[in-house]
């Protein structure tokens, strides 16, 4: 694979069916989309797509079907410059596809068919490309469990994502990163994330909690910031937390402070959210000091 990758994205690699709606119809009801459009997804993929815009040398670990949709997700992933040597190709199962329903005002829910995306733990039990940063996104407890244990000088970066649920505090000994949201980091702790970032922190490096419109906080052993959300018009929250992600892990890459990290996660989903589309908005490195620079001032 020739030179170490910066950041290797583990995860799911979908494509977005997202209706854009008024409201959600009532049971055997129907309702009227206002808009309708196709957008590459999957958290693994869009995390991918958000560093290497920000200058990472990224690659992605995941599976697409032996269909349409796979080649051109695949497509679209190697014209943004994410490697994608490693991700398989499954004649069994077709490229996972969610149906995206997004409200007035941003918020959004989803229903996924996972397809090839199932294909995943099959493929960390072989090998696993070497990158300083390894990140894991809305995976199960086997793939994090395959991971840790062929871990090497890399750090290892999990976002549980809808997953927390299934995931034990003593899983996550050996993450060096934890991204959560509230209800993650309730799920996995019991209790309000001030306090549940500090039991987490009891077996991670670094736990970073995502508080939507409230912004984000971070706790590493007995230091804690936090940073405010920029206030921005929210069209579509979906990938928020992927962009998010991505912001963070190339401002950590470049050996910023926690501050910056938080402040470069906040900036990044901060343009996605204003966009259709969970990678519409990712924005270059100039773009993100654009905006940083014009909100400072
Ligand atoms: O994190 C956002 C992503 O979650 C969407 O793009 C969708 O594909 C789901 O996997």
């Amino acid at each position: 694979m020739g030179l170490r990758l910066d950041v290797l994205a583990v995860g799911n690699i979908n494509v977005d069916m997202s209706f854009f709606m008024e409201g959600m119809p009532e049971p055997d009801d129907e309702t009227f989309a206002r808009d309708f459009a196709v957008f590459q997804g999957g958290s693994a993929a869009n995390f991918a797509v958000g560093v290497a815009r920000l200058g990472l040398r990224t690659g992605i670990l995941g599976c697409v079907g032996a269909d349409p949709l796979g080649r051109e997700a695949l497509r679209l992933l190697r014209k943004e410059n994410v490697l994608t040597d490693s991700v398989r190709v499954s004649k069994r199962r077709r490229t996972g596809t969610v149906c995206v329903l997004v409200e007035e005002g941003g918020v959004r829910r989803m229903i996924a068919y996972r397809g090839a995306n199932e294909e995943l733990r099959l493929l960390v039990r072989r090998e696993i490309p070497q990158a300083k940063f390894v990140q894991l996104c809305n995976v199960s407890r086997e793939v994090l469990g395959a991971v840790l244990m062929r871990k090497g000088e890399d750090k290892v970066i999990l976002d549980p994502g809808g997953g927390s649920k299934d995931f034990r505090i003593e899983d996550l000994r050996g993450v060096d990163l934890l991204f959560v949201n509230e209800l993650e980091c309730r799920n996995l702790t019991n209790a309000d994330y001030e306090r549940g970032s500090e039991i987490l922190s009891e077996h991670v490096g670094t736990v970073v909690v995502k508080l939507g419109s409230r912004g984000a906080f971070m706790r590493e052993g007995e230091e804690s910031a936090y940073q405010e959300a920029f206030p921005v018009k929210v069209v579509d929250t979906t990938g928020a937390g992927d962009a998010f992600n991505a912001g963070f892990v190339a401002a950590l890459c470049s050996g910023r402070s926690g501050n910056d990290c938080l402040l470069w996660g906040n900036g990044v989903a901060a343009l996605k959210i204003r966009s259709k589309g969970a990678r519409t908005g990712l924005p270059t490195l100039k773009d993100l000091a654009t905006f940083l620079r014009e909100r400072k001032s």
